[in-house]
């Protein structure tokens, strides 16, 4: 089998809603409630009437048919978020789904950029096709949310790897409800056991962040294929949290590491184990960056704008397959401004035209895309590093579930240092119930 055909396999048999899985198909089926799905799902609400160890929701909030969630009603602001008691809980429409009793989640810049339209025409069209539906899906309520840590409370009987009553950490593609909310309901290839040295906070944060990284360095990067041993990598931002994961993953493959942040996060970075950190506030970044490379990979975890990767490619090494990639690609953009149709076309444009421009192509490199993957095996290999403890998550602040638009400002604020967490403590989830 040839190398490129191995990496179809790996996305499309690893992906949890892959067609060859069933899933797509399952999805067909309209959500229905637990009751209804009670023959072809294990579903054991009463394993949940106990506290566990870290527990902060009282028993009474096993299953029911509604959950407390935050919601946007329409595309807008942070501010028009809301708190409710009211929404729709989710159900397991396949049998290889988990449905969880979230007990933290992380706050990504996606969920900022998705409260106020960002990749409706994309996502909404992978809705509708997951839907094999002409007509446009319903979008709203949306809940947002992508990474979560919880208690499994139900399960389809597909599932083999889990037990209702463990405590997981998971993480919700972006054309699905997400987890910011009481429950979520999962494919089991999306969750993985909660390493116990991992607090749940900690466990919450890890898979948005960590599998965009391993897709983006594993996939797009080559090194599912390419050893990483002999790389020379430049992780640019490894201050936030796509950073802290790559730089981590990248050294557990044994690549050399070079990574820039500001210099009030060099100690936070340095602990990462990077081979080089550089202030790239620094007079003399750019000639510290000459001094490391030439690089095999450029991996933008900050964000850089479009028209700067021009300054990055020239530090690329010469016909060795070397890439810049970033993930602040114009994908979703492009599709909500020009539609679907023409926004591939001016994708296939904004591909090209840099590629060209910046001499990438003449020198045997290239500029690429990369985007967060649902990917199964991504997923386990995260997880047995997290519980060999090989990789570490830092937070930046943990908020209390009523203050999530404040956990959304942090994010939208910047200069991270790690991950925004929001728990769903006892007292904002009873005052919830009591208010809504
Ligand atoms: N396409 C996808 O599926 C996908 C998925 C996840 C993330 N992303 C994107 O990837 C980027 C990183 O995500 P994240 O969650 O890690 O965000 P984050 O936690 O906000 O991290 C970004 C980090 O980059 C630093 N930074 C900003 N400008 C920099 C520069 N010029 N040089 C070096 N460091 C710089 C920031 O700190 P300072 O500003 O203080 O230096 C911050 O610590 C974001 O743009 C996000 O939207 C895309």
């Amino acid at each position: 089998m040839s190398k490129s055909n191995s990496i179809f396999r790996l996305v499309f048999r690893s992906f949890p809603i892959s067609p060859s899985r069933n899933t797509f198909v399952s999805r067909t089926i309209r959500r229905r409630t637990l009751t209804t799905t009670a023959n072809d799902m294990t579903v054991d609400i009463t394993a949940t009437d106990h506290e566990t160890e870290t527990d902060t929701t009282p028993a009474q909030t096993a299953w029911s048919s509604k959950m407390i969630a935050w919601q946007a009603h329409s595309y807008g602001t942070i501010d028009d978020l809301v708190l409710t008691s009211n929404a729709r809980s989710p159900t397991m429409v396949a049998a290889n789904e988990v449905l969880v009793r979230v007990k933290a989640s992380s706050v990504n810049p996606l969920d900022v950029l998705m409260a106020e339209g960002f990749g409706q025409v994309l996502l909404g069209t992978i809705r509708q096709a997951q839907q094999l539906s002409l007509h446009k899906p319903v979008e709203f309520p949306l809940t947002l949310g992508r990474d979560f840590c919880g208690e499994i409370i139900a399960k389809g009987v597909k599932v083999k790897s889990f037990e209702v009553g463990d405590v997981v950490m998971g993480v919700v593609p972006p054309f699905h409800q997400g987890c910011h909310s009481e429950f979520v309901a999962v494919p089991e290839g999306l969750v993985a056991i909660k390493p116990d040295h991992l607090t749940i906070e900690e466990a919450a944060g890890l898979l948005y962040t960590g599998l965009t990284a391993w897709s983006a360095l594993k996939l797009v990067g080559g090194l599912y294929i390419r050893k990483a041993t002999d790389k020379n990598v430049l992780v640019i931002g490894g201050s936030g949290g796509v950073g802290n994961c790559a730089i981590q993953l990248l050294k557990q493959w044994g690549a050399k590491v070079t990574t820039t942040c500001d210099s009030t996060a060099i100690n936070l970075v340095k602990g990462l184990g990077p081979d080089n950190v550089i202030d790239y506030t620094a007079k003399d970044a750019r000639q510290q960056l000459e001094e490391h490379g030439k690089y095999d990979i450029i991996l933008d975890a900050a964000g850089i704008s479009y028209n700067k990767i021009g300054v990055y490619t020239p530090l690329l090494k010469g016909w060795t397959c070397s890439a810049f990639i970033t993930l602040r690609s114009p994908i979703l953009l492009n599709t909500d401004s020009y539609g679907l149709v023409g926004g591939m076309v001016k994708n296939a444009i904004d591909l090209l035209v840099p590629n060209i421009l910046s001499g990438a192509v003449f020198k045997g490199s290239s500029i690429r895309w990369a985007t967060f993957l649902p990917i199964e095996c991504g997923v386990k290999e995260l997880a047995k590093l997290a519980e060999e403890k090989k990789i570490l998550i830092p937070l930046e602040k943990t908020f209390k579930f009523k203050d999530l638009k404040d956990a959304y400002k942090r994010v939208q604020d910047g200069h991270l240092r790690g991950k925004v967490i929001v728990t769903f403590d006892k007292p904002s989830m009873d005052k919830a119930r009591l208010t809504n």
